[in-house]
């Protein structure tokens, strides 16, 4: 049966980056595997508050639904102020809840960060796996998946063969590590 990856992309930018390379690694799945990208852009802040039955919002239960069906999920994940956008916490809280009911927990995760930058989002990347350390999440740890200065590995709109080369290695180790679990 094939298996589904859940991919979140944190930039909600219409020309992002994380989302060209979300697409990039979707397309380098192997035969029985497949990518669905998650919507995180529309989910309300989490507020306990509301996540009692009749509250709860649309999008909460729309993305819990999606995500305890995947299989395993990949992470892109831009750097703001040195770490995870707020897209991306948000989406790993609403995710958690209710207590003793977490989406995340189990599912083989890889974590990647691209940046304009030299830093290449490594505090996004690490900020983001302290939290999946909490939620029970095994994450690839080598390779580890650092795209800095991402202007410089494009063409024509497009990454690089051996860019792609790269992410081909990167998602092989990741099946690998995902096959253990399975
Ligand atoms: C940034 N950016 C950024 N880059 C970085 O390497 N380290 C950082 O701490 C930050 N901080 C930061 C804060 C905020 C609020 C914004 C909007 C941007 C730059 C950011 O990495 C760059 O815009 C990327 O292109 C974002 O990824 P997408 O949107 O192309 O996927």
């Amino acid at each position: 049966m094939t298996k589904t990856i859940g991919v979140l992309v944190g930039s909600l930018r219409e020309g992002s980056y994380n989302k060209l390379a979300a697409e990039t690694f979707i397309s380098l799945l192997p035969e029985g595997f497949e990518g669905k990208l998650i919507e995180i852009g529309d989910l309300p802040l989490y507020n306990e508050d509301l996540d009692v039955e009749g509250k709860v919002p649309e999008a909460w239960t729309r993305f819990r639904h999606e995500l305890n069906a995947v299989d395993g999920v990949y992470f892109f994940t831009p750097e703001y102020n040195r770490s995870m956008p707020a897209t991306i916490k948000n989406a790993l809280d609403v995710g958690s809840r209710p207590y003793g009911q977490s989406a995340w927990d189990g599912k083989p995760a890889l974590v990647v960060s691209v940046s304009v930058g030299a830093v290449s989002g490594f505090g996004a990347n690490h900020h983001l796996r302290q939290s999946l350390v909490f939620l029970n999440v095994p994450t690839l740890q080598q390779p580890e998946a650092y795209i800095g200065n991402v202007t410089n590995l494009l063409e024509d709109g497009a990454f690089k063969q051996d860019t792609k080369d790269f992410f081909q290695m990167i998602t092989d180790k990741y099946i690998e590590f995902f096959n253990r679990f399975a």
